[in-house]
């Protein structure tokens, strides 16, 4: 097991698995998208220790708990965002919401910059009025993809416009008089209700129906399971690390054998999977070649060890069953 060992009174203990045991306590969190996958998962791991409050854009929520709030909230309307920021008076503001889809992105440029640009100039100055910690949930895709693995150091180099408005954002909140910390992450799957299509459940969505999927074999990345980044980020509250820091999965892999591996997972047959270049999609946006991130400062500072991908699929296909299972349970 990829994790740092040590021992107490005799017993073997992982790093890991001790500071899973210390979460954040009793401290007030707003979680901006709270409804996203992200949103969720940092919900289900925070609200039973701490106060959460959610924004999001849907009027009713599906997340409840003792001391959870909700807030139907646009971020990008400034003096509303401002006010319900210093009512709720969080000591630590994550910024999930986003406007996530790489190619509308590129075709629905306005909207891009409002939701990922300038509704996080919004957020700054919340936070700035309270003294709020900002953790800012930033993308691989700042960088070109020829320089992998990529550190939280390299330089950037953005390909497309949502690329492009995640680093504006960051450079927003780098440049402003605010505590902060952002956190890249990429190609996000997880388990949650009512949710975007993400790579695992389009592929998984596709392995039910007949026929083959074409899938590109030259876009590689490190697949982050929700879960793990949502551990990430609440070991950053736990521990108020400012900073840039790269959360992702432990291993890379290319699309192609990602979706091979979810095949795989779910006991269908891998050469359903048809090899494909990017050339051939003719997607809205260019994408990075390889923008697998190096994981070497979250091993060292926060103690953190993600799962590699056969591990993550195993747990995404425990709760997707799970939540199949509970009671008027659906997932994406
Ligand atoms: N998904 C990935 O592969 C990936 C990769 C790299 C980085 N990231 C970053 O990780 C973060 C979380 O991603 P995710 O996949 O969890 O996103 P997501 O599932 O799309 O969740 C974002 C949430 O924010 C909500 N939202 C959108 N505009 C809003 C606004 N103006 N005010 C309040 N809420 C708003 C969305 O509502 P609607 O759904 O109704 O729009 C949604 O519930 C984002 O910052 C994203 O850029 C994601």
């Amino acid at each position: 097991m990829d994790s740092a060992v040590f021992t107490c009174e005799g017993v073997t203990m992982y790093a890991e698995d001790v500071l899973q045991r210390f979460l954040p306590y009793g401290e007030r969190i707003l979680i901006t998208g709270c409804h996203g996958l992200l949103g969720q998962k940092l919900h289900r791991l925070l609200s039973p220790t701490n106060t959460v409050i959610g924004f999001d854009i849907s009027p009713e929520t599906m997340l409840s708990g003792p001391s959870f709030e909700y807030r139907l909230l646009d971020i990008t309307k400034r003096n509303e965002l401002i006010d319900a920021v210093i009512e709720t008076a969080p000591r630590f503001i994550i910024n999930t919401a986003a406007m996530t889809a790489v190619d509308r992105c590129e075709n629905e440029r306005d909207h891009c910059w409002r939701v990922n640009v300038l509704a996080v100039e919004n957020l700054i100055r919340a936070a700035q009025k309270i003294k709020a910690h900002l953790i800012h949930i930033s993308s691989d895709y700042v960088f070109d993809g020829t320089c992998p693995p990529y550190k939280e150091t390299d330089v950037t180099k953005p390909l497309g416009f949502y690329g492009k408005s995640k680093l504006a954002s960051e450079n927003a909140i780098r440049g402003a008089d605010v505590v902060h910390t952002i956190v890249r992450t990429q190609v996000l799957y997880g388990v949650a209700r009512n949710i975007r299509l993400n790579f695992v459940n389009f592929i998984v969505g596709r392995l039910q129906e007949q026929g083959s999927i074409p899938i590109v074999t030259d876009q590689i990345g490190t697949p982050t399971l929700a879960d793990d980044l949502a551990t990430g980020i609440a070991r950053i509250v736990q521990l108020q690390r400012q900073g840039i820091y790269h959360i992702s999965g432990s291993e890379s892999i290319s699309r192609y054998d990602f979706a091979r591996k979810i095949a795989v997972t779910f006991d269908e047959d891998p050469d359903r999977i048809e090899p494909i270049k990017t050339k051939d999609l003719n997607q809205a946006s260019p994408r990075p070649a390889d923008s697998s991130f190096s994981l070497d400062k979250i091993k060292v500072e926060l103690l953190f060890y993600p799962r590699d991908v056969d591990r993550g699929l195993d747990e995404y296909k425990a709760q997707l069953r799970q939540l199949q299972e509970a009671p008027g349970g659906k997932s994406r």
